[in-house]
């Protein structure tokens, strides 16, 4: 199946967001990606429920939320009126996953979670068959254009032998630092997604980037 390209909005330019909206509805892109930040959970604040609103009304593909926010539970029914369709939590953030991704399960969204570079991807075999979509984070979350964190394909590779083990159909995203540099290999160790905010955003022509990452990770 082909491996799929995700930029990520919060290193699109705020004052021109639906040209960069359009851009990505116009390009070999397949997700938006769309960091929710809430100054506690991480130490940055992005933007909440207006901005979604808006992107939202423009964006033509798959939307894809990931809330690193406390006590995300509090918030499901109001991503899923928002036409939210993957709505990732942090493991961290969730005293009881398992409610949690039945919640979202039940609010007819995807069910995403999110891993810190700390979290040992283990943690989450006991749901794995409940899980759609882990990010593992392959930078400390809260800010874009980090560099990469180089124990992510391990943590890749592991996690596919879960998926595997227990014939889930999850799917395994990297957000933080990808740039075309990493994006065969971490394919290679067994990513299906890839979140790419800076490499896109900053480069002189986003769209041709977009191309030639989703290039690159379906060589
Ligand atoms: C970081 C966010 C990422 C970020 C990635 O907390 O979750 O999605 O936008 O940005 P880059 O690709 O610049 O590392
Ligand atoms: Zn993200």
């Amino acid at each position: 199946m082909s491996k799929l390209i995700a930029p990520s909005i919060l290193a699109a330019d705020f004052a021109n967001l639906q040209r960069d909206i359009e851009m990505v509805n116009n390009s070999e892109a397949d997700w938006f990606h769309i960091d929710i930040m809430d100054g506690v959970f991480v130490p940055n604040i992005s933007f909440g429920m207006p901005v979604l609103e808006a992107i939202n009304r423009h964006a033509g593909k798959v939307i894809d939320v990931h809330l690193m926010i406390t006590q995300p539970e509090r918030y499901i029914e109001t991503f899923a009126a928002l036409g939210t369709d993957n709505l990732t939590v942090h493991y961290e953030a969730c005293t009881h996953l398992h409610r949690t991704l039945q919640a979202i399960k039940n609010a007819n969204m995807r069910t995403g979670v999110a891993l810190n570079p700390h979290t040992n991807v283990s943690l989450l075999e006991d749901v794995i068959t409940e899980i759609d979509l882990v990010c593992i984070m392959s930078v400390n979350p809260g800010f874009g254009g980090q560099s990469f964190i180089e124990n992510t394909y391990k943590k890749i590779r592991q996690l596919k032998e879960i998926i595997l083990d227990n014939n889930a159909t999850t799917q395994i995203q990297i957000d933080g630092g990808v740039t075309d540099k990493n994006a065969k290999q971490l394919i290679d160790a067994g990513a299906d997604v890839l979140v790419a905010g800076s490499y896109v955003f900053k480069s002189a022509n986003p769209s041709e980037t977009i191309k030639h990452l989703k290039e690159t990770a379906n060589a």
